[in-house]
């Protein structure tokens, strides 16, 4: 890995998480889906842009049956109502008596899982739990705090391995933290 710092727009990046540290995350993380989801029918939803890399790779990591898609959170005003509406583009699969597992690159609120998590329930799942590569727990104020987590980070910015600073850094191998100035 590479100790150098980086430059992304306007802000300087240091190295944070290898990529073999990554890689073996994702397999514990692959290793442990495997075993609780013996036997059931398990069907994966990632959550697109962020979570496209950690899904490719925990994807091959898994060595089972396993369905996936990709999903897009969007938000719009509704013409009635002055309230947001929030809606999952992407979600087409049969849910009912499903074992759905929500692939995220990053929980920081909880709020984009929270939203992810209601609109799943509404298609009767058996079961839902949240598997993420990254966690923030002192920015966390959610109500499903993820059960499969790979890293549990402090509460600072990072782009890599699918996560963007404004668009770019998402094709990058590793984690890096933003430096404060
Ligand atoms: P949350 O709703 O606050 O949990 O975060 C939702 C989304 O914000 C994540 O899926 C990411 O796309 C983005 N995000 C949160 N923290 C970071 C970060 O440190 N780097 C890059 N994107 C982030």
């Amino acid at each position: 890995m590479t100790t150098k710092e980086i430059q992304i727009h306007d802000k300087s990046f240091y190295p944070f998480i290898s990529e073999s540290e990554i890689m073996t995350s994702v397999k514990t993380l692959a290793k442990a889906l495997e075993k609780d989801y013996e036997g059931k029918d398990l069907l994966l939803i990632a959550i697109l842009n962020g979570a496209f890399m950690f899904a490719s790779d925990i994807m091959k990591c898994i060595q089972r049956d396993a369905e996936i898609s990709f999903v897009k959170v969007s938000s719009y005003k509704g013409t009635q109502t002055s309230g947001r509406v929030d809606e999952l583009i992407g979600l087409n699969n049969n849910m009912e008596n499903r074992h759905v597992v929500i692939l995220e690159d990053i929980v920081d609120t909880g709020i984009t899982i929270d939203k992810v998590i209601s609109l799943i329930n509404a298609n009767d799942p058996a079961s839902v739990e949240v598997c993420t590569l990254l966690y923030k727990p002192e920015a966390y104020k959610g109500k499903h705090k993820p059960k499969y987590i790979g890293f549990e980070i402090p509460n600072k910015f990072v782009v890599g391995y699918g996560l963007d600073y404004n668009e770019l850094g998402r094709n990058l191998k590793e984690l890096y933290q933003l430096k404060e100035e």
